[in-house]
């Protein structure tokens, strides 16, 4: 069988993550995780041995050799959880839809129904992908996405450049059948010399070895690179 990632290890971040507002209620988003799990397990299909950091998902995966699975809450947690791996892995897949803001504070009591209205004050979180771009060394790949409504192929590159994303995946919510809980999914891949890679409607498990085979193509060509100028 050719593993083509054997001995190579994968952080992935995946799902949505959870922002509590008191002990009973919380800030999230509709992100499944099965963009995430997908990629999860066409990586570990390749050989990679793979650190999945999820935030709360309704779906079933087995814990299987070269996999570790750490449940997270808050993005925080997700953050904590994913430094213990950032020295170590070779490929980083941030796909998780990460809560940019959270509750400035957390009520210790259930919040109780009093006025006509309610504020709650939020506060930015850690950005996950941007600080592993500042500390990412030039071996390790370091993969993003955008999730976009309008401007969509600026808006992503914006964010390849602002990340330091070696490759970046456009999910564009203008797509029909292109979003959060869906089994479709409609991606460009936008790599950090602008080629962009345009696919079809597709199952997430089809996305998921589209961006495993892209990403193999990116390490020959690094490797190919770095022997050449080794000559
Ligand atoms: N990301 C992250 N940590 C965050 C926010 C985003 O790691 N706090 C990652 C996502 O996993 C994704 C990429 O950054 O790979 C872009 O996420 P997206 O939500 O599209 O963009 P934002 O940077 O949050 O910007 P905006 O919401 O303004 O579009």
């Amino acid at each position: 069988m050719h593993l083509p990632l054997l001995n190579k290890k994968v952080l992935i971040t995946a799902g949505p993550t959870r922002e509590a507002i008191d002990p009973v209620r919380y800030i999230s988003n509709h992100s499944s995780g099965k963009m995430g799990y997908a990629i999860a397990e066409s990586f570990l299909r390749a050989g990679a041995q793979v650190y999945l950091v999820s935030g709360p998902v309704s779906m079933n995966i087995h814990c299987r050799d070269r996999m570790k699975i750490v449940q997270v809450g808050p993005a925080s947690e997700m953050y904590l959880a994913c430094c213990q791996y950032f020295d170590i892995v070779d490929i980083a897949v941030f796909a998780a839809a990460v809560a940019d803001y959270r509750p400035e504070k957390i009520a210790t009591q259930k919040i109780k129904k009093e006025d006509d209205s309610f504020t709650i004050k939020m506060v930015k979180n850690i950005d996950i992908a941007y600080e592993f771009g500042k500390i990412k060394t030039a071996g390790q790949l370091s993969i993003g996405f955008a999730l976009e409504t309008n401007d969509e192929i600026n808006n992503a590159m914006h964010k390849l450049a602002r990340k330091n994303f070696d490759m970046v995946i456009l999910n564009s919510l203008n797509e029909s059948n292109a979003a959060f809980g869906v089994d479709d999914n409609k991606i460009s891949i936008i790599q950090k010399d602008l080629t962009q890679i345009d696919f079809p409607s597709q199952s997430k498990k089809e996305v998921a070895d589209n961006i495993l085979s892209v990403t193999c193509d990116f390490l020959y060509k690094r490797m190919g690179r770095a022997i050449t100028s080794a000559l």
